[in-house]
């Protein structure tokens, strides 16, 4: 399948990597090619430069927001949770209209310092703003609980067995994006109603933030005891 992934930092080159490996034509949206290719030292957590990420990816295309867009019959947002709604904007609702879109972007607000807080929550969150602007794509909120190397490998904690969420307005939509959540192992896939019910995932990120400080690493996650 054509898949766009919008966003080019650990969460989209993650998420890009593992849909190529499992045989989709994945194309990475930035804002500026060039100036992305260009980048050629390692991120403020010391992982690889995006240049160097793709040396190792050659298969998987780079485009801009707009392109990334048009090749993707399913989407997905990695993007920074607080420009979203740009790059979203940059991609173009006519290259949006009618399609899947995974929304994976946190709306966290750094200008406080750590932790970050969230510019959204409780009444609002940032998927509904996103399915707002844009009426006819069908978003479905999931994997945001998770470091990224987590989200695509549910294996490597507790053998797959935790849990990650989904909600989204659409029921054909949800059930498209959790035969891809399989498709990366994992078993718990919790839906838990339409789109507002992202607010609660969403505000799981203090929480996360909490324990990711105390534990010293991004790798743990819950599981839903029933
Ligand atoms: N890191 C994790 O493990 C993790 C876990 C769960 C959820 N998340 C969420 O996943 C999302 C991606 O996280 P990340 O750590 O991979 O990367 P990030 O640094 O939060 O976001 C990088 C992406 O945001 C785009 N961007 C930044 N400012 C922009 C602007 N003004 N206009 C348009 N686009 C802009 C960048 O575009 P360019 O390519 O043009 O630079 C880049 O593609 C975030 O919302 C984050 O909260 C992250």
């Amino acid at each position: 399948m054509n898949i766009g992934v919008f966003g080019s930092g650990m969460v989209g080159q993650a998420l890009s990597a593992r849909l190529a490996g499992l045989g989709h034509a994945v194309m990475v949206g930035t804002r500026d090619v060039g100036r992305l290719l260009a980048r050629t030292e390692p991120d403020g957590y010391g992982n690889p430069s995006f240049a160097d990420w793709h040396a190792e990816h050659p298969d998987i295309q780079v485009g801009t927001f707009a392109e990334a867009a048009a090749h993707g019959a399913l989407l997905v947002n990695a993007t920074n949770g607080g420009a979203s709604l740009e790059a979203l904007g940059l991609a173009g609702a006519v290259n949006l209209s009618g399609k899947v879109l995974v929304d994976i972007a946190n709306p966290l607000d750094f200008s406080q310092g750590m932790p970050p807080s969230l510019f959204v929550a409780n009444t609002d969150s940032l998927a509904e703003q996103i399915q707002r602007a844009f009426p006819d794509v069908k978003v479905v909120k999931t994997l945001n609980t998770l470091t990224a190397a987590l989200m695509v490998e549910p294996e490597r904690l507790a053998g797959g067995d935790h849990t990650v969420f989904l909600s989204g307005n659409d029921a054909g939509a949800k059930s498209e994006v959790a035969a891809l959540l399989r498709s990366f192992g994992w078993r718990d896939i919790l839906d838990l109603g339409d789109i507002t019910s992202a607010r609660g995932t969403e505000m799981l990120l203090p929480l996360w933030l909490r324990a990711w400080g105390a534990l010293g690493t991004g790798l743990f996650n819950v599981r839903v005891v029933r």
